[in-house]
């Protein structure tokens, strides 16, 4: 299948987060890994041991930046200093694209570091996608989208979550960093049917794929990211990417990190919907049954 405008680095293949308690592991074994994926706020500092590992890490692999304080979706104005370290560090890895999350988390310019749900209205999506295209032409490079995973959902709301995100990424022309496992678990909280998600967010606007393990509790699911994925998100995945053709995967893994060795293997697990799709040519269902 064609890579479309948006997912044209399908060579990145699968990924994993850069973590510090993998930093020697990586420094003295040198793993073949296909990217890392760094979260951006922890590098936007003037000096110390986190650029000094990333340099090193950047002599010998590539990045792509992730962000967790842009807050596309606040009403606040965006922060130009924040900006500006930002784009000083997508200079410095070199970044293909940057993601960062279609939520909230500041009023006033007080931030309360949480990924807050939106209201699904028309005029958040509009306000949103302003703040998106600011991002994206002052730091020059594409700008992805990622859904979160919520817990609460607002009254307000006009339109389903994945007709919003739809919205918001046409109106600001970027592409979309697709969580699978968010999908899957705001889907459980939520009520909703995660397929109908996932067939209908535009196929061609998806860049990247974010997969993670969640944990489950007696009335709702949480995105912990602390273990391997489980299986109704692989079959989302394989949906997702027999839509979108084989795109830049990558494995969440954030609490309770285990060995190098094996969220590597478990990222790896991928490759087994991404070859078929890649032999197919995309026309075989790969959505259940492919484990
Ligand atoms: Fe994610």
């Amino acid at each position: 299948m064609a890579a479309n405008r948006f997912n044209a680095f399908t060579d990145y293949g699968i990924g994993i987060g850069l973590r510090v308690p993998h930093y020697q592991h990586i420094l003295s074994q040198h793993p073949v890994v296909d990217w890392f994926e760094v979260i951006s706020e922890n590098y936007m500092v003037d000096g110390g041991r986190p650029l000094a590992v990333l340099d090193q890490i950047l002599e010998q692999y590539r990045i792509v930046q992730h962000g967790v304080s842009m807050y596309f979706g606040s009403a606040d104005r965006l922060n130009k200093e924040h900006l500006r370290r930002l784009k000083a560090l997508t200079r410095r890895t070199k970044t293909p694209w940057l993601t960062d999350h279609l939520c909230w988390g500041s009023v006033d310019g007080r931030y309360t570091h949480d990924l807050l749900p939106m209201p699904y209205t028309w005029e958040a999506a509009k306000i949103t996608a302003e703040k998106i295209r600011q991002v994206q032409d002052y730091l020059e490079i594409p700008v992805n989208v990622e859904n979160v995973s919520s817990y609460a959902e607002f009254h307000i709301s006009e339109m389903t979550e994945w007709q919003f995100l739809t919205e918001v990424v046409e109106r600001a022309d970027c592409g979309i960093l697709l969580d699978v496992n968010n999908i899957y678990v705001s889907s459980m909280n939520h009520n909703f049917n995660p397929q109908e998600y996932v067939d209908f967010v535009p196929a061609d606007r998806v860049a990247q794929i974010h997969i993670a393990g969640h944990s489950r509790f007696e009335k709702y699911l949480l995105d912990t990211h602390d273990h391997p994925v489980l299986d109704p998100v692989w079959d989302l995945y394989a949906r997702a990417i027999q839509r979108c053709g084989p795109t830049a995967t990558l494995l969440e893994w954030d609490d309770s990190i285990p060995s190098f060795e094996e969220v590597h293997a478990e990222a790896l697990k991928a490759n087994r919907f991404l070859s078929i799709v890649k032999s197919d040519g995309n026309t075989t269902p790969v959505c259940e049954g492919v484990r």
